[in-house]
């Protein structure tokens, strides 16, 4: 298994690109099963967890195509046959966002058999809530040996209010209503960027939809939708996790290649902090500072709130700087696991239910540690950047799933990680 070794110290210096985002480009790659006609994508990370998804989608029956461009790679997608609607258990259990495929699959070919995920390093995680809204779209829903089967000749328009704010579940619900006899209204609804991107390509697909990016979306079904050409958003999660790169090191960074109107949560609490960010227009941000922070409390919260996906790598920062915070977590009821591996470094935190405090400065020391989710592996990367000494990072293909070339990009800009073992086996491209 892949491990990093970075030594600390360096303040990271100059401009650093973010990738896709790999939270958009899961749905919008599950959407192409909405249609027979080709969907082609750019701007798609190349992170494990769309591997995850493109084999998902080779499994079912799908064409899935990479054509790799001078500026960008475009995937093409073509779900003219499916002839096996079914996610596996095998591809399931390496990633949760496969039951995405659940409502797509029922309001294209009326059948879906989709694994029930299991548990996940950051909580229980049902999915009670897909289940939920496509039985009041008509579909029966049975469960059988870890399998979900849905069935619906033709799923039709419903009012649903979800009892909790759920992205995945906004998503899939989407999808299934795109292709409903008549009209779905869809209220307490996620508001993050993610649906809204996913939202934009569906209506380039022919989708009627109305209220996306608030909590109430109103969808007219269509009989059928067709092919599009869609560019995913950046990825604003790992915008963020550089945006406290530049701040937890003491550098001077620009985040380029973002959507800086995603990241104001995250900025809000940088500035408190005392850094200094400067947004230098829509798509860049220049982050700096001189190494003294101030402690400021965080709330996880929904979009716009503090994302959840940064909590980890904002703890991190706390561990660096001067006074007591608090950190609480109200999205996920076990996203703490990256805390012990902080405290082995030195780090002063202490946990109670879902509030960590935690007191600084602490000069971390390196250790080696162990990497246990996406966002706590991001936590521990930017711990090490500035603990004395060699960290050594064992698990790193957690943050595989959802970072492209970490540590080249990091490296880029006056890191020092090294990576140990191969990331991927070489692909060929597309002839
Ligand atoms: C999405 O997960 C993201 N994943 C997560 O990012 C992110 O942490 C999360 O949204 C919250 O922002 C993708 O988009 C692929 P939820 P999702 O349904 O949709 C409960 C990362 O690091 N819930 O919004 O699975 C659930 O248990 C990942 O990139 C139910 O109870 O999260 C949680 O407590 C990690 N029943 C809360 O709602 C349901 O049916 C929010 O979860 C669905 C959810």
């Amino acid at each position: 298994m892949d491990k990093f070794v970075i030594r600390g110290g360096n303040p990271l210096v100059g401009t650093i690109r973010v990738s896709g985002a790999k939270n958009s480009a899961l749905p919008c790659m599950a959407a192409a099963i909405l249609t027979e006609d080709v969907v082609t994508l750019s701007n798609i990370p190349r992170v494990r967890d769309i591997e995850t998804e493109r084999k998902l989608l080779q499994s079912m029956g799908a064409e899935v195509g990479l054509r790799e461009g001078e500026a960008q790679d475009r995937t093409t997608i073509c779900c003219r046959t499916l002839s096996d609607p079914v996610a596996k258990y095998e591809i399931v259990k390496t990633m949760r966002a496969s039951s995405l495929v659940l409502g797509p699959l029922v309001a294209r070919v009326g059948m879906a058999r989709v694994a029930m995920p299991g548990g996940c390093a950051i909580g229980g995680r049902p999915i009670d809530l897909h289940i939920r809204g496509l039985e009041k779209m008509g579909a029966t829903i049975t469960q059988e040996h870890g399998y979900l089967e849905a069935r619906a000749d033709r799923l039709h328009g419903a009012h649903i209010v979800f009892d909790k704010i759920t992205v995945t579940g906004t998503e899939d619900l989407l999808m299934a209503a795109v292709l409903a006899d008549g009209e779905t209204l869809m209220e307490n609804c996620a508001r993050e960027p993610e649906v809204t991107d996913l939202t934009a390509l569906l209506k380039a697909m022919g989708a009627k939809i109305q209220g996306a990016g608030t909590s109430t979306i109103r969808v007219q079904g269509v009989s059928k939708l067709h092919g599009a050409e869609y560019r995913i958003n950046p990825d604003r999660i790992e915008a963020g996790t550089f945006l406290i790169a530049g701040a937890i090191t003491a550098g001077d960074l620009i985040v380029a290649n973002c959507n800086t109107s995603h990241l104001r949560a995250v900025i809000a609490k940088l500035l408190q902090a005392g850094a200094r960010v400067e947004v230098l227009g829509p798509d860049a941000v220049r982050v700096r500072s001189d190494g003294k922070l101030r402690a400021v409390d965080i709330t996880t919260e929904e979009y716009p709130g503090f994302p959840t996906d940064m909590q980890a790598q904002y703890m991190a920062l706390a561990t660096q700087a001067q006074g007591e915070c608090r950190v609480t977590e109200n999205i996920f009821e076990n996203r703490f696991m990256h805390v012990q591996e902080l405290v082995r470094m030195g780090a002063n935190i202490k946990v109670d239910g879902n509030t960590a405090t935690v007191r600084g400065p602490a000069q971390l020391s390196a250790a080696a540690v162990m990497c246990s989710d996406l966002r706590a592996s991001a936590s521990l990367v930017l711990a090490a950047l500035v603990a004395d000494g060699e960290s050594v990072l064992d698990r790193v293909y957690h943050m595989d799933r959802g970072y492209e070339r970490i540590e080249e990009k990091l490296c880029g800009v006056g890191a020092q990680i090294q990576r140990l073992g191969n990331l991927f086996a070489p692909r060929e491209p597309e002839s």
